[in-house]
């Protein structure tokens, strides 16, 4: 009897020592959270104003934004309570998003995509005898434009130890990459394609010491090719595929490498490489600027691996009724013709100037009357505009959609196609190539349509945006490009936006990526399988040399720029582990096994399962090495957002 007294007694003790208490989720460390916008508000919403869903205020809460991730401890938190929805402050906008919330990895609660206006879901996640939580907001797949997220009323209940923000774990830069060696090398495209009587401009991207000696055998009549840079030019007359033998010898040897040159109605026959102005620069862009970017392609050795296009984006010409002394003015001259901005005093120069680094250089603007960032667009003035880009010398051409929604009045597929046939038509009439970037952001599926308007490539999505947080909108748009393999083939690309690695501007400064080394091996493996155009978006007179390894892997680019044009696809994808393939020539095969999830994993695929009967030499992209011969599956350990990036080549004995 006594003893049972005894139990309840000291039962009774712990149960009040170890009583439930409640901590509020603002008041853990709010410096952790990744978001693609702002800051973490407490008690208010990401503008610094009271929080409200669906008219229904919330006097406390964590006011966020989309491209939220945030992983906490558990510790002895039992449950975890919040209302969730898109704060009112987002209605001009109208913004979507999911909430998620992830235990030990797994889905615990998902609100599904919630807009403004939507009332607030209750969200009551057990967290008993767990050990780690994700908060998550995503951008619904959308963008993340009014993405105003509210965590209101979150709390925990928690006893004894209560639950902490958790610092992602720190990753230092390693270079996989082998050095190129002295000896030559010629890296890049195998394949060129080209209008029959318009210039061509390509330069043979080789590594190696210099001098280098470039010979061509198989040149077509008009094509030229200059011995000391590789610069080949010209042009051909004739319709035809030219197979031409380029070699490249230097004191330490001699590379070889057969090339195809397509005079005919295709350009970009594999995803075009180089350079932007945005997201490094947005609109403070000049003529200076831009010449020294040309410059760094070559001095970094960029040009050496495939790197081709300078591209200028948003900012160089006039902006309509702008008091701004470098941007205001007049937009057009008495005959309508585009005038450039006085930070571009010489588009002609500078276009010639890009030409005499072996480099392409690309421009940008709107079918609207202005472009996003409201400079001159070229409504009413498509042909006069592709003329003058012409006359400048440019060879490519971004057409940014943005106030063209002005000029559509009902919602017709074919509304969305008319400005760029007619931009498509007008870049016909010139003589020269223009690469054709169709700039929409997905709108009407333009991957179904956009080979009719003879665009190279388009952007499936909205901005991916630099923010302190790019992880989950580079993985949300990057694995997002699942299904839309069946469209891309050599010459139509699509594209899920720029490179951000190396030095971009967030918040106004120009930082270092905020992405973990894994992380950027990650981006660029992903769109080497996606055969996405490789745009690089950081500042080339900073790169560091773990950037340069990042960007310059020649076994990487060679899948990127694979002769088939076969876009990869997703094998299989559980638990935020992701086995991606990608057919290449010669019947070898690309793999990248993809770790999504928040910790170290180990990941197999069976031959098998890649529909591959025989045995394979494995071999690592990154590191250039081959690795075992199987006959059966192949093993690897990935790194928390990481990858392993496998080619397969079939042994034949
Ligand atoms: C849009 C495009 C971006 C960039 C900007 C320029 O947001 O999607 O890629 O061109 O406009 O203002």
């Amino acid at each position: 009897m006594e003893y049972r007294i005894a139990i309840a007694l000291l039962a009774g003790l712990a149960a009040t020592s170890l009583r439930a208490e409640s901590l509020k989720l603002t008041e853990l460390d709010l410096s952790v959270i990744k978001q693609g916008y702002g800051r973490p508000m407490v008690n208010q919403n990401i503008i610094g104003k009271p929080m409200a869903i669906a008219g229904k205020p919330f006097a406390w809460g964590l006011g966020s934004h989309a491209q939220m991730t945030w992983r906490i401890a558990i510790n002895g938190a039992k449950k975890f309570h919040a209302f969730v929805g898109v704060d009112d402050s987002s209605k001009d906008g109208k913004g979507t998003v999911v909430f998620q919330v992830l235990v030990d990895g797994k889905a615990a609660y998902d609100s599904g995509i919630m807009a403004t206006g939507e009332p607030a879901k209750e969200v009551s996640v057990s967290l008993e005898k767990k050990k780690n939580l994700i908060l998550k907001v995503t951008a619904a797949g959308d963008g993340q434009g009014f993405d105003h997220a509210d965590w209101a009323e979150a709390v925990f209940e928690y006893e004894g130890s209560k639950p902490v923000s958790i610092v992602p774990p720190v990753e230092k830069p390693y270079i996989l990459t082998p050095k190129p060696g002295p000896q030559p090398k010629i890296n890049g495209p195998k394949v060129f394609g080209v209008r029959p009587g318009h210039p061509i401009l390509f330069t043979v991207p080789a590594t190696g010491d210099r001098p280098i000696k470039f010979e061509a055998q198989g040149l077509p009549a008009g094509a030229k090719l200059d011995p000391s840079t590789g610069f080949l030019s010209g042009s051909v007359a004739e319709k035809g595929e030219y197979k031409i033998e380029f070699t490249a010898t230097n004191s330490k040897g001699k590379a070889e490498r057969s090339f195809k040159l397509v005079v005919g109605d295709v350009l970009a026959l594999t995803p075009p490489m180089g350079w932007s102005t945005w997201y490094m620069a947005y609109t403070n862009i000049t003529d200076t600027f831009v010449r020294a970017q040309a410059d760094a392609m070559v001095s970094t050795g960029l040009i050496n691996h495939g790197y081709s296009y300078i591209n200028i984006d948003d900012g160089w010409n006039v902006i309509p009724g702008s008091n701004d002394p470098n941007r205001g003015g007049k937009a057009r001259d008495d005959q309508g013709n585009l005038l450039s901005n006085k930070l571009f005093p010489d588009m002609k120069g500078m276009c010639d100037y890009v030409h005499t680094k072996g480099l392409k250089i690309g421009i940008y603007i709107s079918p609207g009357k202005t472009t996003c960032a409201g400079y001159e667009g070229s409504l009413n003035h498509e042909e006069q505009d592709a003329k003058q880009f012409a006359k400048w010398g440019f060879d490519f051409l971004k057409y940014d959609w943005c106030s063209y929604q002005n000029e559509v009045k009902g919602d017709t597929l074919d509304e969305y196609k008319l400005p760029y046939a007619k931009m498509r038509d007008a870049l016909l009439k010139t003589d020269r190539d223009f690469v054709y970037n169709l700039c929409q952001y997905g709108l009407k599926e333009v991957w179904k349509w956009g080979e009719e308007v003879d665009g190279n490539f388009w952007r499936t999505t909205g901005d991916l945006g630099a923010s302190d947080s790019y992880w989950d909108s580079m993985s949300a748009i990057g694995f997002g490009q699942a299904g839309y393999e069946k469209y891309a083939k050599p010459g139509r690309w699509n594209d899920p936006d720029n490179i951000l690695i190396g030095k971009v501007m967030v918040g106004g400064q120009l930082l270092p990526t905020t992405l973990t080394p894994s992380e950027q091996y990650t981006y660029m493996s992903l769109w080497a399988i996606l055969a996405s155009p490789l745009v690089l978006a950081s500042d080339l007179t900073q790169l560091d040399e773990f950037t340069l390894s990042l960007v310059t892997n020649d076994e990487v680019i060679e899948v990127n720029q694979d002769v088939l044009g076969k876009q990869g696809r997703r094998l299989r994808v559980s638990d935020d582990l992701e086995v991606w393939v990608r057919d290449l020539e010669n019947g070898e095969m690309a793999v990248g096994l993809f770790n999504r999830s928040e910790d170290p994993a180990e990941m197999t695929v069976s031959l098998s399962e890649l529909g591959i009967d025989g045995t394979v030499q494995v071999r690592d992209i990154w590191r250039q090495k081959d690795q075992e011969r199987t006959s059966k599956s192949i093993k690897r350990k990935v790194p928390r957002h990481g990858v392993a990036f496998l080619k397969l080549t079939k042994v034949t004995k």
